[in-house]
């Protein structure tokens, strides 16, 4: 690919890096646009940058970015290989969620980055990534390792990798769940080597997509593309941003999950 991408994302990052749309612009160290090369076919949505992400100016550096490189490397992919970013590109003070306003602000510069990237599959990181990406679709506890199609965009929910730092059995889920993400990029491999074979794609779906005969297209949230055991999910057009919903448990790195 295509230095036309890689001059756009750049644009972006660089509009991210002055960006005074928010209040939290007022107590970061720096911006944090994200990392990992335009043409990247995988693409990892966190939730913000913690104290470490904030110092260094980059996505997942801190003890949550080990697990998700750990994670990544258990199926072979290489963190280089993956364009890893956040809801908001500023650290929340103290680690807080996102607030509504402060997602909303930042809301266009992560779709201009999935819509630079176009990925295969973006891999939605904790519940608030959720609420961000798939408004409405439920929470990271039912959709977690699941594929979700929404308009031309593939997305796998998945807990925050810091979660499984407060809670070790979320380890074990999580690397389930990684497992299945080979499994799709590799359905999405294959399906990309016999594009001929299947009937007609989803329109401007991406080669990953499920294929889904256009009778079976809606309504909201309808099953397509049966696998033998994790069907994709079809939703609707998305909503507005809305707050996170609330799940247990309580407060700080907790509420990550
Ligand atoms: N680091 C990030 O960049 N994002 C998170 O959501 C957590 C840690």
């Amino acid at each position: 690919m295509q230095s036309g991408a890689a001059d756009a994302l750049a644009v972006v990052h660089e509009h991210i890096l002055v960006c005074t749309d928010c209040p939290l612009h007022l107590r970061r160290i720096q911006a944090v646009p994200g990392t990992g090369p335009a043409g990247a076919r995988i693409m990892a949505v966190g939730e913000g940058p913690g104290e470490t992400e904030d110092r260094l100016g980059r996505p997942f550096v801190g003890a949550a970015g080990n697990v998700l490189t750990k994670l990544l490397e258990s199926i072979g992919l290489r963190r280089e290989d993956i364009y890893i970013t956040n809801v908001v590109k500023c650290r929340p003070p103290g680690n807080r969620d996102p607030e509504p306003a402060e997602m909303e602000a930042c809301s266009h510069f992560l779709d201009a980055q999935i819509e630079i990237i176009r990925p295969d599959v973006i891999l939605i990181l904790g519940r608030h990534a959720l609420a961000r990406l798939l408004p409405g679709a439920g929470g990271i506890s039912g959709l977690h390792g699941r594929r979700v199609v929404r308009g031309d965009r593939l997305y796998v929910p998945l807990y925050h990798p810091a979660a499984a730092l407060y809670q070790g059995s979320l380890m074990r889920t999580l690397e389930d769940d990684m497992g299945k993400v080979r499994g799709y990029l590799d359905e999405a491999e294959a399906r990309r080597r016999q594009p001929a074979q299947v009937a007609a794609p989803v329109r401007d779906a991406p080669a990953s997509a499920p294929v889904v005969p256009p009778s079976l297209a809606e309504p909201l949230l309808r099953l397509v593309s049966p696998e033998p055991d994790e069907p994709a999910l079809r939703l609707g057009s998305p909503d507005p941003v809305e707050p996170a919903p609330p799940e247990p448990p309580g407060r700080d790195q907790l509420s990550l999950f």
